[in-house]
């Protein structure tokens, strides 16, 4: 039987788990395999971290130089997350002529393109599956299971973190920030939770995600990204009188111009749609294909075992290659031939909007506002008044208007907000028609 020497760089939450897979369940992943994967050598900054997983001693390292480079390890699984030295290990392995295997969004949302380049010169794999959404296995559904199809549309949940957040605000009214203190107790969020919460974790994965489906790889300032950090238990009890939940939805679909729709930011759903059920640290990702229809994936977007989970998908997948005679794989995309696609302006976008004025409590306020949006092409579906206690020195309006353009709702907005009946900012919170 043949082995495939692993060389694994970082071993916290997500390495411990590919660790413990890999030795633990050792003579399983042989006899379905037929081959022997082996932990060769672990590279980690400190030799005396407290960890998840002991590995047996003597594979123990704090040089990665003991695995990238080394022609007997084929394989390098990069799982110490961060920028650099990320990137120039992961560029010096494929350079060795070692296939990578990595975790890490952040690394390919911003280096991708290096990257893949130089996984293409090299002819070696740069696998990821466990940088889009955890364990769901969307990468290789997307390459081995539609390759037949045009890919439409993508939406998601592609982060945990803010969907406990949302669920606890919707669920038991909780606030943003109440929430969050006790996600962070629960060790669900970090002591600095700004990436996630903000949103730039989710528009990571939206990146890879939009290179999968589209091939062509978007910088993050090329579109829109908002977190949740605004969100008020208002806008909660307001979304269920309407018949939706808030979710931060990530959004990347070809208009039927050729341009690339593509936005993270907090929408109200169908209270009803799948993605709407979607819990907890849950991920989900539906994907629409010409051919296929809609495809809708759920499971668990983080954490030790689930992402372990994916990384030791690729590692085998790899490894699987490496075999004399194996068949190749479905690349995971014509990386060579990245396109260019343009990315359609946010100010082009069309949707329903729900809308939250804070007002003075007297007559006329409803018509001047009313009058302003009809001004600029906005019709309203739908007005609640909510009570009358005064709320930030007014009562609450919101109102969920028809489909309409984005820059005439934000040239609307910018004259609402001027009117001296409103005591608070607009808000303003994108409702996606998933059907
Ligand atoms: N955690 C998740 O649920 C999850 C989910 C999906 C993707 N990811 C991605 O997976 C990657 C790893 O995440 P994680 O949560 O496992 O991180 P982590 O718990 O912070 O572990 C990082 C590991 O890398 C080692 N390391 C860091 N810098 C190093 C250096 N310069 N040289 C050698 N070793 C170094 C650390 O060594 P010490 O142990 O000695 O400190 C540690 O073992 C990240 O890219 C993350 O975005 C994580």
């Amino acid at each position: 039987m043949t082995t495939t020497n692993v060389g694994l760089i970082g071993l916290g939450t997500v390495g411990s788990g590919v660790a413990k897979i890999i030795m633990e369940e050792a003579e399983i992943l042989a006899q379905k395999l037929g081959h022997d994967i082996k932990l060769a050598k672990v590279c980690v900054r400190d030799l005396n971290s407290p960890r998840n997983f002991s590995p047996p001693a003597g594979i123990l390292t704090t040089n990665p130089e003991e695995i990238v480079g080394q022609p007997d390890i084929p394989v390098v699984v990069e799982l110490m997350g961060g920028l650099e030295p990320a990137r120039t290990l992961v560029l010096k392995a494929l350079t060795s002529g070692q296939h990578v295997v990595t975790a890490n969004k952040a690394l390919l949302a911003v280096h991708g393109r290096e990257i893949f380049a130089k996984a293409a010169e090299t002819g070696r794999e740069i696998k990821f599956e466990a940088a889009v959404a955890g364990a769901i296995p969307v990468i290789r559904t997307l390459k081995e299971g539609l390759p037949a199809n045009r890919i439409q549309s993508i939406s998601g949940i592609l982060n945990g973190t803010t969907n406990h957040i949302l669920t606890r605000m919707t669920r038991d009214g909780l606030t943003f920030q109440d929430a969050l203190a006790e996600a962070q107790e629960s060790g669900y969020a970090e002591a600095d939770p700004t990436n996630d919460v903000e949103g730039f974790d989710a528009a990571h994965k939206l990146v890879l995600l939009t290179a999968l489906a589209y091939g062509v790889l978007p910088q993050l300032a090329d579109f829109h990204v908002e977190g949740i950090t605004r969100l008020e238990p208002d806008d909660f009890s307001s979304a269920a009188e309407f018949g939706f939940v808030i979710k931060l939805l990530a959004t990347s679909a070809l208009d039927p111009g050729g341009r690339l729709e593509i936005r993270l930011h907090p929408a109200m759903l169908p209270a009803k749609h799948l993605m709407a059920g979607v819990s907890g640290v849950m991920n989900a990702v539906m994907i629409r294909g010409h051919a296929c229809g809609d495809i809708f994936l759920s499971g668990a977007g983080a954490g030790m075992m689930p992402t372990a989970s994916a990384v030791v998908g690729d590692i085998i997948e790899t490894s699987r290659d490496l075999q004399p005679g194996a068949a190749p794989q479905v690349p995971a995309l014509g990386w060579k031939h990245l396109q260019s696609w343009a990315v359609r302006p946010q100010d082009e976008i069309r949707l329903r909007y729900f809308l939250r004025f804070t007002v003075v409590d007297k007559p006329g306020v409803l018509s001047a506002i009313s009058g302003i949006l009809g001004k600029h092409s906005i019709s309203i579906a739908q007005v609640i008044q909510k009570g009358s206690g005064p709320k930030r020195g007014g009562v609450t309006l919101v109102m969920l208007t028809h489909e309409a353009g984005e820059k005439n709702l934000q040239t609307a907005l910018a004259e609402t907000d001027k009117l001296d009946v409103l005591t608070a900012p607009t808000r303003l919170i994108r409702v996606e028609n998933l059907t």
